[in-house]
């Protein structure tokens, strides 16, 4: 079996006395793509928060390449290779497209910085094409998409993926999806949290059903596709 890179045992999270996150457990392991899918204010996005070391953890332990990470700040997390990319993007807007990608490897201190970006450019042609402009003056998918490379930059062992679609127009909806399946098949593993269940499930190998700060449902992504109960609350059917 491949190895687990994160393991997520009862994690909970509280934002003063409103818990958010009741008693979590999931894993990831090398080489998938695991959805979390769930409802607005399902504690997704808190969820990652803790895991990255965005926002304490109340109670239960994170694993991260078989070693306890509780307590550790993002900087450290990043630089071992436990990367996000946060919902609603948080690029640079005020910087072009390439130096975006190189703050995206601050953490780190080879030569190959500049081969990466190139990579990068391979992946996404529409941000060579751009790689001068600022990015605050690109498109809500385009931000997406350099968000992501920026990401990649730090060469993420887990790439964390908060609701990567959200706002954007079908086409992009549909190029943003792609491209996550492009990340995944060239060998990086990746969470992906999203809203959109149809979409995310087809891509996975395994999910994950959140509601109201639990995990309420988790297998075999196809298997969960097919669920009744997952069609009916996710699926609009
Ligand atoms: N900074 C905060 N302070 C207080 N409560 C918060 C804060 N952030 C989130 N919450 C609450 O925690 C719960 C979980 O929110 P969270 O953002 O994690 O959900 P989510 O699943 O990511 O939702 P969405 O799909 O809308 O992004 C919600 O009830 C939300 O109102
Ligand atoms: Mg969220």
């Amino acid at each position: 079996m491949a190895a687990t890179l994160l393991k997520v045992s009862g994690l909970r999270v509280a934002y003063g006395g409103i818990q958010a996150v009741k008693g979590v457990s999931f894993e990831v392991h090398e080489g998938e793509l695991v959805s979390l899918i769930g409802a607005n204010g399902a504690g997704k996005t808190t969820t990652l928060k803790a895991v990255t070391g965005l926002q304490p953890v109340a109670a239960g332990d994170i694993e991260f390449l078989g070693k306890p990470i509780k307590g550790q700040g993002p900087w450290d997390l990043v630089k071992q290779g436990l990367v996000m990319v946060p919902e609603g993007r948080g690029t640079f807007t005020r910087m072009s497209i390439t130096e975006n990608l190189q703050m995206g490897a601050f953490v780190r201190n080879d030569k190959e910085i500049d081969a990466d970006i190139e990579k990068v450019f391979a992946i996404f042609p529409r941000l060579k094409e751009r790689r001068n402009q600022l990015a605050g003056t690109m498109s809500g998918g385009e931000q997406q998409m350099l968000a992501m490379g920026r990401a990649l930059m730090a060469r993420p062992k887990v790439l964390l993926l908060d609701e990567p679609s959200m706002g954007l127009s079908p086409i992009m909806v549909d190029k943003i999806f792609e491209v996550v399946a492009d990340i995944h098949g060239r060998g990086t593993t990746v969470l992906l949290v999203e809203q959109n269940a149809s979409r995310a499930l087809q891509l996975a190998n395994r999910g994950y059903v959140m509601e109201s700060g639990e995990v309420t449902m988790d297998g075999d992504a196809k298997a969960l596709l097919d669920d009744p109960k997952v069609r009916a609350a996710y699926l609009g059917e």
